[in-house]
């Protein structure tokens, strides 16, 4: 039978292998400023009273610093990170060995938490909100429940979609927090810590050009920045500029306003093929041969944040700013 992994050391590992452009405390962390300041406190004030932090939800569209900010906490606390996804662990008896191995005070991050199936998700209630796991032994007449105390932990969860999460799991969370896409500026000056960190020349409208053009997401701000530094090195002589920057950009096809492939693909979709809509979320998905989640999760909201795309009762719609962005004229 094949052996699957339960612990949580791969995933450890990924995120280690990440770690070099990682702020590792709230101060080197931009950005998300209600968040951070809201952060700054709880995690004082369970300091000062030698307590674990209470469990964190995180949620927001992918690429935006969740798994940084729980890295952040962990080592803002002083204690351990474990590292599990929601998909990864299919049994009550996987989460429960996980929760049994954890330390006083550890962190567990849950990725992707809304991902969890309900056996799972239920052993989660009571270790959440009493430190204690029931685990039945044996079978039939004979089963017998037996309770486990667990030593305080904090669970930070994190998820695209905090309206996938049960109200049972959701309930069990002090601390939930949005996050936010990055402004331009903010993103600009990740890009200038990062670069500092590979050691890469480039100038402040380099880095203006390539923050424009990472969809308010700090993960493509670093790689884009990573690509335009490979065009820097082999076709110039290793300096980011805004012309190296544009050059590089735009053979990536990555356009003016962030939008990859797939965004021009779903917005002339709207556009051509249902009349700039409204169009729901499945048509659009099939229209386009792209999983509706996907859609939803990863591509909509930068596009709705951008004023791209409107959300009506009656389905999507393709705004003004998108038929203009591909230079076709609007009829109101
Ligand atoms: N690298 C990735 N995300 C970051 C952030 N929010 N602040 C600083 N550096 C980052």
């Amino acid at each position: 039978m094949e052996k699957r992994v339960i612990s949580t050391e791969l995933m450890e590992e990924d995120y280690k292998n990440e770690n070099s452009l990682r702020p590792k405390f709230l101060k080197d962390y931009i950005g998300q400023k209600k968040a951070k300041e809201n952060m700054k406190i709880y995690i004082e004030a369970a300091k000062a009273r030698g307590e674990a932090l209470d469990h964190v939800l995180l949620y927001g569209p992918p690429g935006l610093g969740k798994t940084t900010l729980a890295g952040i906490i962990a080592n803002e606390m002083d204690v351990n990170l474990k590292i599990t996804s929601g998909p990864a662990i299919e049994k009550p008896g996987e989460m429960a060995a996980i929760l049994n191995n954890l330390q006083d005070g550890d962190l567990l991050f849950v990725d992707e938490i809304h991902r969890l199936n309900r056996q799972v998700e239920e052993v989660l209630y009571p270790a959440m909100e009493d430190y204690v796991i029931d685990i039945v032994i044996g079978k039939g007449a004979a089963a017998k429940s037996i309770r486990i105390d667990l030593p305080r932990f904090t669970l930070v969860g994190a998820t695209t979609r905090a309206g996938m999460l049960t109200a049972p799991l959701r309930d069990r969370f002090g601390v939930v927090h949005r996050l936010e896409f990055y402004t331009v500026e903010e993103l600009t000056e990740i890009i200038l810590r990062s670069a500092n960190v590979f050691q890469v020349a480039i100038d402040k409208e380099g880095a203006l050009e390539i923050a424009r053009r990472s969809r308010g997401t700090p993960r493509l701000a670093n790689r884009l920045l990573k690509r335009v530094r490979d065009f820097a090195q082999v076709k110039y002589n290793g300096e980011i500029t805004l012309k190296v920057a544009n050059f590089a950009l735009d053979l990536l096809e990555v356009d003016k306003l962030g939008l990859d492939y797939t965004d021009r693909n779903i917005l002339l979709a709207m556009i051509n093929k249902f009349g700039g809509g409204p169009v729901g979320l499945d048509t659009l998905a099939a229209g386009i041969g792209e999983d509706s989640g996907t859609i939803e999760d990863v591509y909509e909201p930068y596009l709705i944040q951008n004023g791209l795309i409107a959300r009506t009762p009656r389905g999507r719609v393709a705004t003004k700013k998108a038929y203009f962005h591909f230079g076709l004229s609007f009829d109101e």
